[in-house]
């Protein structure tokens, strides 16, 4: 019996009736496009979060966490709407009415993906809950729309507008690829993605810092691009090129100009990058990587100083190439290095935030890994 079960069992007094598992990610390239329509290539990383779950016949929707096990939130289920009561437990709830669930649950959460580093914590956590659901109600719904339906539960009820980047690979990873995922109709190609093979390790860098811009930052980003949009008569920063872009420059504000100019050019990158990974071609790769850092300090505007000095600090180590990842203004930096450079770029970067006075950078690994799954427990009673 796993642990998640015995401690259920404690809490509840009973076996929940399905395990369910989602991991966190990281997104090689293809940084603020999923709502541009963009292509992104994301991998699920080690990292995961796991749900315990059980139909309850009163009606009340119960949830506690590992990390907060003798607190259990409960909620009357006709109470799970926008607006409801609940923290963290919101991004639980979102899921069970984005799915549309009209009766009462017993729901035990507990992971590993640490929350704040900008990987993906939070769609782990909602897509552990909606396979799980999929399962146990035999709602048959497909990957997609499961990837939809939680996005749906932190755009309207945890109120983030994000993309549908970090759901999509959270169910769809698979291990020792990459994703290029179409994030205009969810379809994807699965990239090999062999780092180890090359002689290379992908580190992850969690600089510590969380700066209060997040929300309102990413919104504003997602609205210029949309009024861009608008401006120059297309339906999405994907349909628009940079001829296109350079022709309409006096219709757009500045701001709105290198806004949809690192759109354009991110999604140009993020092509390049598969078929470099394709002809394994781990210097182009870098080289991209480098770009797209770039192109997210200077036009997007979403790096932030620790972040800037994480990746200055891993390329004066010798790494191939390396960038913020995710939402930006704060969380993880990656970093593509020859495995005999791992150590060196580690102690440049603790050293360098050290310096600074910068909270002290934690450092991860992780090779792409598997995408969510569920299974019913009626085998382990
Ligand atoms: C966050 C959002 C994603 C995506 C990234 C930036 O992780 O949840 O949808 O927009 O930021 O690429």
């Amino acid at each position: 019996m796993s642990s998640i079960s015995t401690e259920f069992q404690t809490l509840f007094g009973h076996q929940p009736e399905v395990i369910s598992e989602a991991p966190g990610r990281v997104n090689l390239i293809g940084e603020h496009i999923d709502y541009s329509e963009g292509f992104v290539l994301p991998f699920a990383i080690a990292n995961r979060t796991h749900a315990a779950i059980s139909r309850s016949s009163d009606g009340l929707v119960r949830i506690s966490s590992h990390q907060r096990r003798n607190n259990i939130f409960s909620i009357s289920i006709t109470d799970v709407k926008p607006g409801s009561k609940g923290d963290w437990e919101k991004y639980v709830l979102g899921v069970i009415w984005s799915l549309g669930i009209t009766e009462g649950l017993n729901i035990l959460v507990d992971g590993n993906v640490p929350a704040g580093a900008g990987l993906s914590s939070s769609a782990a956590l909602e897509c552990a809950v909606a396979v799980a659901l999929n399962t146990l109600l035999n709602l048959g719904l497909d990957d997609k729309e499961l990837a939809r339906a939680s996005q749906k539960a932190e755009n309207e009820y945890v109120g983030m507008p994000c993309g549908i980047m970090d759901q999509s690979v959270s169910i769809m990873g698979k291990a020792g690829s990459a994703l290029l995922l179409d994030c205009r109709d969810l379809s994807s190609e699965l990239i090999p993605f062999s780092v180890a093979d090359a002689g290379l390790e992908l580190l992850i860098i969690d600089t510590q810092a969380h700066h209060a811009l997040v929300d309102g930052g990413y919104a504003e980003r997602r609205a210029a691009c949309e009024s861009a949009a608008s401006k120059l008569g297309v339906n999405s920063m994907r349909e628009l090129t940079m001829e296109q872009l350079l022709a309409g420059k006096d219709k757009l504000s500045d701001v709105e100009f290198i806004r949809a100019r690192h759109a354009v050019t991110e999604i140009a990158r993020v092509l390049s990058t598969v078929e470099a990974l394709k002809r394994g071609d781990f210097t182009e790769v870098g080289s991209l990587i480098n770009q797209s850092h770039n192109s997210l300090r200077d036009d997007y505007a979403v790096s932030c100083p620790e972040l800037d000095v994480a990746v200055d600090a891993a390329l004066s180590a010798g790494a191939l190439g390396s960038r913020m990842v995710g939402g930006g203004f704060g969380g993880s930096a990656i970093a593509l290095l020859r495995v005999e450079d791992v150590d060196k770029a580690k102690t440049a970067i603790s050293e360098s935030f050290e310096k600074r006075s910068f909270k002290k950078p934690r450092f991860f690994t992780s090779l792409p890994s598997a995408g969510a799954s569920a299974s019913l427990t009626t085998k382990l009673q």
